[in-house]
């Protein structure tokens, strides 16, 4: 039997969405508010889903102790009250959009995680805008 434990987290970061190799007035076309120079910030929650058999002995697909600790290591510690653009070495040179930043948190969950498993992210950037990555 394979079963998905979900587990919630939320981080809070600033981030402006642009591109270095664009003048201003094309990444205001594209970006609008969220180009402005001096940054915003989103209350980002996350789901983190890990799929996987039942272990006879524990009864657990996964401690979600160690899911937690996992989240709280990689995402939480990584970008919570963090600018997004200057303190997160992964964007650097990567514009973080929800899209990106799914996928920078899939890729750093995922090596944490026994083979076995599937694991898909959630990301809501607000309540109503949210994307799902799962590595495919
Ligand atoms: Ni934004």
């Amino acid at each position: 039997m394979r079963v998905t434990v979900h587990r919630k987290a939320h981080f809070n970061a600033a981030h402006r969405l642009y591109r270095k190799d664009w003048s201003f007035e094309k990444n205001d076309e594209i970006f609008g508010k969220c180009n402005n120079p001096n940054y915003h910030g989103h209350n980002y929650e996350l789901t983190v889903s890990v799929t996987g058999e039942i272990d006879k002995d524990t009864g657990y697909v996964i401690d979600i102790k160690v899911l937690k600790d996992i989240i709280k290591t990689e995402i939480e510690d990584a970008f919570d009250h963090k600018n997004l653009n200057v303190e997160v070495p992964e964007f650097k040179d990567l514009n973080p959009t929800v899209e990106n930043i799914v996928v920078v948190i899939y890729n750093k969950i995922k090596p944490k995680l026994n083979k076995d498993f599937d694991l898909e992210i959630t990301l809501y950037e607000t309540p109503r805008n949210f994307v799902t990555y799962s590595g495919l």
